[in-house]
């Protein structure tokens, strides 16, 4: 979970590096180095913490000079963040440096072979073992750079991304990659290597996508791709139509911020993207697949889970089909059983989590189809699925999402409404009245925003809370888990999600005076419902919190806080009801004085199982 940066080219490498690894940061942050190579030594710096510590310490870049370098952030796996620990890592004579993302998980082994042949170690990364192995094999065979490469890829178990220079190939950067995300961008006489768009943006919009097991070579002229067997081979460039200001913060305080305004935008282009006069079409999905499903089964991580957790609400009702949810993680090890004529579902913003994938290629060898929500182009998760719809929410670098999330949704509105169509379990006319619903979302989610003042005076109010409880009742409940993790993962308050009917039978004995609890109240047929258990915790000291559409005014006989959502079809609530608690937890993080973009422990995609 980390972030590659490698330049070749004829401008100083090291600010390009650096530029490049301030767009990685979201990947992690708790060291960053580079390396770059003069006309006679290749020269590394290093340091803990932010990134702005390196630039300092290389007066941005001016510092180090060369025309061809490698950079890396760090988010730390084996070793603690340290600088010794920081990459790029090199072997014990300096003749092979390199950087690495993923985890090498036979690296002990490896290590203990190394030793035995008398290398030694400096640090406790799994790296530092990839980079020896790699001139283990370069000193030994001595056949080049493709062939000690690729003997030390056989041997490594787990997952990487890595860019080497070799102190005797001047002017090359060598790439290899495993599981781990990374692109090369193609310029007019550099080249460059990253883990993901938008360290590049800035140079080229050409890109290559490196496939699994494969090496890549580039100068400032040439970029060369081999297999595993060494043979060249062909890869075909994508133009990235991703806008670089798109990246940028845009004059909010934060991205979170941004990303919070941009999802009326994300959410209409998700839903122009599929919509054509009046007509959903999912050109990439084979339809006969759909219209024989006989089940479902959604699988995700964290916020993308939630998601699923609403799109299964969706896809229930509208389609009839039994539909099964699992987070990744737990799905991946359950032996899940998957019956004939059904798909799974991957719901991924990076399309690179390493659970979602392994759920991915595990129900892909059981014969079931997969179909990927994904909004990171390229990725990983999009390429190895049967079929990839991917959201239109452009770049997300708050490590907590938001903008992805609701086109998550939105896709997963749409599909339903769509299997339902094919399955003539939804008519043409409804389905037309359900997708003129969903176009008023962008409108009723900007009306929302324009309350956000009210919610930061609340949040203000409830910086210094100790636990924060959401409560709601079927797709309620969806929302409300969703509403908790924003709210623990920037906030670090104590957080819980709780199905409104299950509270007393065992949370409750939390609630006490002052305990802030957010009821969802959006299903009509379920609002009677929630309010008692509103009622429950208020007798027992609690402060409410409702969030609920115009019109169910008795509310504020129950509640001291109240939001009012717009009107929508039912399906479609979780939209615009999980905009005020985005904008709560935003609210009090920042009242906290914390990094909203970057919580602490976190990273913004979790390429680690
Ligand atoms: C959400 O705010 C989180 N940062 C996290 O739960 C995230 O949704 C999860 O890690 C899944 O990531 P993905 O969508 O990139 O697969």
């Amino acid at each position: 979970m980390c972030g590659i940066v490698s330049y070749v080219g004829h401008h100083p490498a090291a600010p390009i590096l650096l530029n490049g690894l301030r767009k990685l940061e979201y990947r992690g942050y708790d060291s960053a180095g580079i390396a770059v190579r003069n006309d006679s030594e290749i020269v590394t710096v290093k340091a803990q913490g932010r990134l702005q510590r390196l630039f300092d310490k290389t007066d941005n870049g001016n510092a180090v000079e060369g025309f061809c370098g490698i950079g890396h952030t760090r988010w730390a796996t084996h070793g603690e963040p340290s600088e010794i620990n920081a990459h790029p890592h090199m072997s014990d004579d300096g003749n092979v440096v390199g950087v690495h993302n993923g985890i090498i998980e036979n690296y002990q082994e490896l290590k203990d072979k190394l030793l035995r042949k008398g290398y030694h170690f400096y640090s406790t990364t799994d790296t530092e073992v990839a980079i020896k192995l790699v001139d283990y094999y370069w000193k030994k065979y001595k056949l080049g750079a493709v062939d000690a490469i690729n003997r030390a890829m056989v041997r490594i178990r787990g997952s990487y991304a890595l860019a080497i220079m070799f102190r005797d190939i001047p002017g090359e950067i060598w790439v290899a990659r495993k599981d781990s995300p990374l692109i090369i961008g193609a310029g007019d006489g550099e080249n460059f290597v990253a883990s993901d768009v938008p360290a590049i943006l800035s140079h080229t919009r050409t890109v290559y996508y490196i496939g699994n097991l494969e090496i890549g070579r580039l100068t400032p002229d040439c970029i060369t791709f081999y297999n595993l067997d060494g043979d060249v081979i062909e890869h075909t460039p994508v133009t990235i139509e991703w806008d670089a200001e798109a990246a940028e913060k845009g004059g909010f305080e934060h991205y979170m911020l941004k990303e919070i305004h941009e999802q009326p935008m994300a959410v209409r282009e998700t839903m122009n993207s599929y919509v054509h006069e009046g007509k959903i079409a999912f050109e990439e999905v084979d339809e006969s697949v759909l219209a024989g499903l006989e089940r479902i089964y959604i699988v995700g991580c964290g916020s993308a889970y939630h998601a699923g957790m609403a799109g299964k609400a969706a896809l229930e009702s509208l389609t009839d089909l039994p539909v099964e949810i699992d987070l990744a993680s737990e799905f991946r090890y359950r032996n899940p059983k998957l019956v004939r004529n059904s798909m799974v579902i991957i719901i991924s913003q990076s399309g690179e989590t390493a659970d979602s994938l392994a759920a991915l290629r595990l129900a892909r060898e059981r014969g079931v189809p997969v179909l990927s929500i994904i909004n990171v182009v390229g990725s990983s998760i999009a390429r190895e699925s049967d079929w990839c719809i991917y959201t239109h929410a452009g770049p997300e670098i708050s490590v907590a999402t938001t903008k992805a999330y609701s086109t998550q949704l939105i896709v997963l509105y749409l599909l339903a409404i769509r299997i339902g169509e094919l399955k003539g379990t939804v008519s043409g006319d409804y389905a037309a009245e359900l997708l003129e619903g969903m176009m008023k979302l962008p409108d009723q989610i900007s009306r929302l925003l324009e309350d956000k003042e009210r919610i930061q005076w609340f949040a203000s109010k409830y910086a210094s809370a100790r636990d924060i409880f959401f409560i709601g009742r079927g797709m309620d409940y969806a929302i409300s888990m969703e509403g908790s993790l924003k709210l623990k993962e920037i906030s670090y308050i104590h957080s819980e999600a709780y199905a409104a009917g299950e509270l007393k039978h065992g949370t409750i004995s939390l609630i006490e005076d002052g305990t802030l609890v957010v009821g969802i109240l959006t299903q009509q047929g379920l609002f009677e419902k929630t309010v008692s258990n509103m009622v429950e915790v208020k007798s027992r000291g609690a402060y409410l919190m409702a969030v609920t559409s115009y019109g169910n005014y008795s509310i504020e006989d129950t509640a001291n806080f109240c939001v009012y959502i717009p009107k929508t079809d039912e399906h479609f609530m979780t939209s615009l009801a999980v905009i005020p608690l985005q904008l709560l937890a935003y609210y009090i993080s920042v009242a906290k004085g914390l990094n909203v973009d970057k919580p602490r422990n976190l990273a913004k995609s979790v390429t680690v199982e």
